[in-house]
């Protein structure tokens, strides 16, 4: 049987965080467990470059996410797991997308005039041509599912055009239904965590550390930022800082603890301070493997190195086999 291929990259930011995890990183990990795909996972770190981290600093986060998507159950023995850069038909590919992709339509992307924004200093061109270097990654593989949040959706969208830019002005007398396939988004109903001190805004570190819990946090860090996230300042069933305590006693607790809160919530006994320490004390047994994992894989970096080529040799031998057909496909081979 063929299994249907799925592709996805996580962004490098340093520590994975609790909104990650729930949001991307665990649902890849049940998609490998089910065995019902192939599956190619990477780390986009010629997409970072868009950004403005220097080169140290940039080393340091590919190692940590690298280690983290291990230490998080990531097995490299299910999914074919690598560095976008060890790959460099990436790079080829993106560039032949370039060349067929309209400036007007990439003016369209929210995610380029966000960056824009956030980076007013830095609007490079690798920013603006970003979504060309996606499809790339996307159709290098000839994936067919994308698990990606919303903010990525405009993206797969782009890459669904493009692969259909490319078949009508490079026809190809062996598909004649167009050499690319059209990727779609994987949506999952994933929950969407909060920020622990703006409980109306996504989790996110670019507001400070306060606002998150990263999955490295250690036990007593964890209860203390807790401690001083929002909950009901307005008071009132269903303020968005409480649901947001609720929804991670419900994913990383059990579940009798859970229905005691929400029903104490319902009929106003809740204590606040009692939910904040049973979601740290959840959170906290949650990641134990994890933290155990995490430290034991930043001691052995040359483990690290020799799974990402191992997997870039992997991915390398589907990329290479997709770019000789691109090359006569364009006629320059
Ligand atoms: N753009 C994605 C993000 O910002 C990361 C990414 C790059 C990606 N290439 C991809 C995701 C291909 C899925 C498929 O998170």
């Amino acid at each position: 049987m063929i299994k249907p291929t799925i592709l996805s990259g996580i962004q490098p930011t340093g520590n994975l965080h609790i909104g990650n995890y729930l949001g991307a990183l665990k649902n890849i990990i049940n998609l490998q467990n089910s065995g019902e795909y192939d599956m190619y996972i990477f780390i986009p770190d010629l997409h970072s470059l868009t950004g403005s981290r220097t080169a140290n600093e940039r080393r340091e986060i590919i190692a940590i996410l690298a280690v983290e998507f291990l230490a998080a159950g990531l097995d490299p023995e299910k999914v074919t797991f690598f560095a976008q850069s060890h790959v460099p038909e990436h790079a080829e590919l993106g560039w032949i997308f370039n060349c067929i992709t309209p400036i007007a339509e990439l003016e369209r992307m929210t995610q380029y005039k966000d960056k824009a924004q956030q980076q007013e200093k830095n609007i490079n061109a690798g920013l603006f041509t970003y979504p060309a270097l996606m499809a790339a990654d996307i159709l290098l593989y000839h994936a067919t599912q994308v698990p990606v949040g919303e903010d990525q959706i405009q993206h797969v969208e782009l890459t669904r055009d493009i692969a259909r830019w490319f078949n009508n002005r490079y026809p190809s007398a062996n598909h004649p239904e167009g050499y690319f396939a059209e990727p779609k988004v994987l949506l999952t109903d994933l929950p969407k965590v909060k920020s622990l001190l703006e409980p109306t805004k996504k989790m996110s570190k670019s507001k400070g550390e306060g606002h998150v819990i990263e999955l490295a946090d250690e036990p007593d860090v964890i209860e203390r930022k807790l401690k001083k996230a929002v909950t009901a300042s307005e008071g009132g069933i269903g303020a968005p800082g409480v649901e947001n305590l609720l929804l991670l006693l419900k994913n990383f607790g059990n579940a009798e603890l859970y229905r005691q809160f929400s029903a104490a919530e319902k009929d106003g006994s809740i204590r606040y301070g009692d939910l904040k320490i049973e979601v740290a004390h959840s959170i906290s047994e949650y990641f134990v493997d994890f933290r155990e994992k995490r430290k034991e894989l930043l001691a052995r970096p040359n483990e690290i190195k020799n799974i990402l080529s191992t997997g870039a040799e992997k991915a390398r031998i589907v990329a290479n086999k997709t770019m000789n057909d691109v090359r006569k496909l364009v006629g320059i081979s």
